[in-house]
């Protein structure tokens, strides 16, 4: 798909990180954006500066979400990109002993909670984004739209206390191939990035020391990714019409020990 200012795009998670990274690289394409998230504050400075739209979003509501899609698509019209970034993540161990011998266990609704903002909320905005992609004339190629969504490395290697964490973001690698499937007689593509470490504010907040010892982990470039670099393959993944159906590891080489 070609990126001009004919074409209107949803960025989950835009508020911050590897989504305003992406929005902001869609943007400097001339492609009308809006954001999803519930950092207001950020995503209307992002907003503003993109000459885009922010939605305030929690995308594990269903009317929160449809309300975003209503505004953001008589704000710019009807999306034919959704980047989905909006996520999080926790740790803690199935089960673990203390020192003092106590005993406690993963809580299951904290499991529930990430597989919830994580699996559920990526597809809740594929399904809204993929209905509304249907309304629209092919482009030249057949094409209606193009899905990218984020996964993590953990999907494959997840470390110590990860559970949750890896079992949402290995669901969305595997929703990857089905949806491509589902949407194909339509001209919608589907891909998923799955990033290493990334140097965004859910590191930013690390000390220096703690962000090199991680990026000297990376077997070349021993260094934390740029979220520019994930925006790259992002938008790659959104212009090569034969990319489709895709879960794509961008680490650098990393693969992550247990711990
Ligand atoms: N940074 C990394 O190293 C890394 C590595 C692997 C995967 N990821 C994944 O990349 C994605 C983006 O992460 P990031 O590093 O840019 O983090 P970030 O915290 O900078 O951005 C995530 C954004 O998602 C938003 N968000 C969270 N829950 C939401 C909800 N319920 N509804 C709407 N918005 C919500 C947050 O407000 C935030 O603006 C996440 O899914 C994360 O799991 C990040």
């Amino acid at each position: 798909m070609e990126l001009n200012k004919d074409i209107s795009a949803v960025v989950t998670g835009g508020a911050s990180g590897l989504g305003e990274a992406t929005s902001r690289a869609l943007a400097a394409h001339g492609v009308k954006v809006a954001i999803f998230d519930m950092q207001a504050e950020k995503g209307e400075k992002v907003a503003k500066d993109i000459g885009g739209v922010y939605c305030n979003t929690n995308v594990t509501n269903e009317e929160s979400v449809v309300a975003a899609f209503k505004k953001a698509r008589e704000a710019i019209g009807q999306e034919r990109i959704l980047v989905n970034c909006a996520g999080t993540g926790n740790a803690q161990r199935t089960a673990s002993r203390s020192k003092d011998g106590s005993i406690k266990h993963f809580p299951v609704d904290a499991f529930d909670r990430i597989i919830q903002i994580n699996l559920v909320g990526t597809f809740r905005c594929i399904a809204h984004s993929a209905a509304g992609m249907l309304t629209l004339d092919p482009l030249a190629g057949g094409e209606r739209g193009a899905i990218v969504n984020t996964a993590s490395v953990a999907a494959e290697d997840g470390q110590i206390g990860q559970a949750a964490y890896t079992a949402s973001k290995a669901g969305v690698v595997g929703i990857t191939l089905v949806v491509a499937r589902d949407l194909a007689r339509e001209g919608i593509r589907c891909n998923t990035i799955l990033p290493g470490l990334f140097n965004t504010p859910l590191l930013q907040g690390a000390p220096e020391n703690v962000k090199q010892a991680l990026g000297a982990q990376v077997p070349f470039p021993a260094r934390l990714g740029n979220p520019n670099e994930y925006a790259s393959l992002a938008l790659e993944m959104i212009r090569n019409p034969y990319f489709n159906g895709e879960d794509v590891r961008l680490d650098g080489a990393i693969r992550m020990s247990p711990q």
